[in-house]
């Protein structure tokens, strides 16, 4: 059974630390082609922070988001049951980005409605939202759980 989120209030401390590795991750950013370098930094419920960034292919639809990069990871490290309190989105472009629509289901198979979702919004101002308000309606898992 998935692990419940238990911390859903973040320090502004918590949420800079969030951002600052998420930053740290873009420069790992594998993107050639876009050269749009994108890290990701998240916050499990067991308070581990497990890292991700964005990896191209030159075959273009194979490329990792720096979302899916990380989630990949913390599951590797911390097993199926892992739970998002928070995630942090950060590039290096100087450019507004959210998680795009692929990176919001992912995030959701492992996160809630009220999971935090830092990114930076236009000219970079640090922006805050939830999963359910960008993904509302999403699929999910118990919808594939039959009676
Ligand atoms: N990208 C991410 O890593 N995360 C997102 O949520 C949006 C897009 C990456 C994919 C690609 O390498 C580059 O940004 C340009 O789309």
């Amino acid at each position: 059974m998935p692990q419940t989120s238990t911390t859903r209030t973040l320090t502004p401390e918590q949420c800079d630390q969030l951002r600052e590795l998420a930053t740290a991750a873009a420069e790992h950013s594998y993107s050639p082609y876009s050269r749009f370098r994108v890290g990701a930094a998240l916050l499990l419920s067991n308070g581990e922070i497990v890292t991700g960034c964005n990896v191209e292919n030159c075959s273009y639809r194979l490329t990792s988001c720096a979302e899916q990069g990380a989630i990949a990871r913390a599951v590797a490290e911390y097993g199926p049951g892992i739970r998002l309190t928070a995630v942090a989105v950060a590039n290096l472009n100087s450019a507004a980005s959210m998680p795009c629509g692929a990176c919001r289901q992912t995030l959701t198979e492992f996160g809630d409605d009220s999971t935090l979702i830092l990114y930076p919004g236009e000219g970079g101002t640090p922006e805050e939202t939830t999963l359910g308000e960008l993904l509302p309606h999403a699929f999910r898992l118990e919808f594939l759980e039959t009676k």
